[in-house]
């Protein structure tokens, strides 16, 4: 059985569910594949291609529901696409995002949020944006056995304090401040960190100094692994592409097109055909 086949149809099953033990243990190892996915087919397919960690990103809030940016998500936009990937039941470790204010207000809140994601909608994980001032949160959970992953960086959350969407670290003191949260996510306890919107150099230093594994995005290839939104990756979010992600395959132009000879053949009588008929 060659690698490539084991990752698609019944082999793919086979493989070892992916926990956070697993992730940790990747450290300076095999590297941490990551996609983002929002509902049941997704999962579906991001699964079969053996990924390790599917993460229900808030993102979903620009790519899926139209916002300009991921804070007026909600605790239930989470739940409700969560609980869907979840139904997929992957082998890939699920991670949801803890949207805007629903962490780093307080600890009680945070763990209640936390625990929804758990308990109500399947996640494994959950991910929070921040650093040094949501450390003692990070612990909380961790101390409640709600695994966590950490983001620092471009943190989108906070798109209106940084004043945009912008490349974080790129000074001598701006980069201290990034590796300084980076080290509180890791004293908070959590198992993995996202590195966002950093120079390579920067992702490539805070990598050598944490214990735990860096997941980059536009964060440089020395991280422990990657992550890319599904929807840049396939070009489905017609927008914008960020600079940092790679389109692996033109799915939104292809769809266009399938849609367009729908639109052909219904209009012209070619469909539906013979063969769609009873
Ligand atoms: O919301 C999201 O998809 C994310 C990734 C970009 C890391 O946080």
């Amino acid at each position: 059985m060659s690698a490539s086949s084991a990752k698609y149809g019944p082999d793919a099953d086979k493989r070892k569910k992916v926990t956070t033990t697993d992730i940790l243990s990747r450290k300076g190892g095999e590297k941490i594949v990551s996609v983002t996915a929002y509902d049941y087919s997704m999962a579906k397919l991001v699964d079969g291609a053996g990924v390790d960690v599917i993460l229900v990103g808030d993102s979903l809030g620009m790519v899926v529901l139209g916002y300009p940016d991921t804070t007026r998500v909600t605790l239930d936009d989470m739940v409700h696409h969560t609980a869907a990937v979840s139904r997929a039941g992957t082998k890939a470790l699920v991670v949801a995002d803890l949207p805007f204010l629903t962490a780093g207000v307080s600890a009680r809140d945070t763990i209640g949020n936390a625990g929804r994601l758990i308990r109500e909608a399947g996640a494994e994980a959950v991910k929070l944006e921040g650093g040094l001032r949501i450390r003692d949160e990070i612990r909380a959970l961790v101390d409640c056995q709600i695994p966590v992953m950490g983001h620092v960086g471009l943190t989108p959350q906070s798109v209106h304090a940084l004043g945009g969407f912008k490349v974080q670290g790129r000074t001598r003191e701006a980069a201290d401040r990034v590796l300084r949260d980076a080290v509180a996510v890791q004293e908070g306890g959590a198992f993995s960190i996202v590195l966002e919107g950093i120079p390579s150099q920067l992702g490539e230093r805070i990598t050598r100094e944490l214990d735990i594994p860096t997941i980059g995005i536009g964060a440089g290839p020395g991280c422990d692994g990657q992550v890319l939104v599904f929807h840049d990756m396939l070009h489905l979010f017609l927008d914008f592409t960020p600079k940092f992600a790679k389109v692996y395959a033109d799915v939104g132009t292809a769809t266009r097109d399938a849609l367009e000879s729908y639109r052909v053949e219904v209009r012209n009588g070619r469909f539906p055909g013979k063969d769609h008929c009873y």
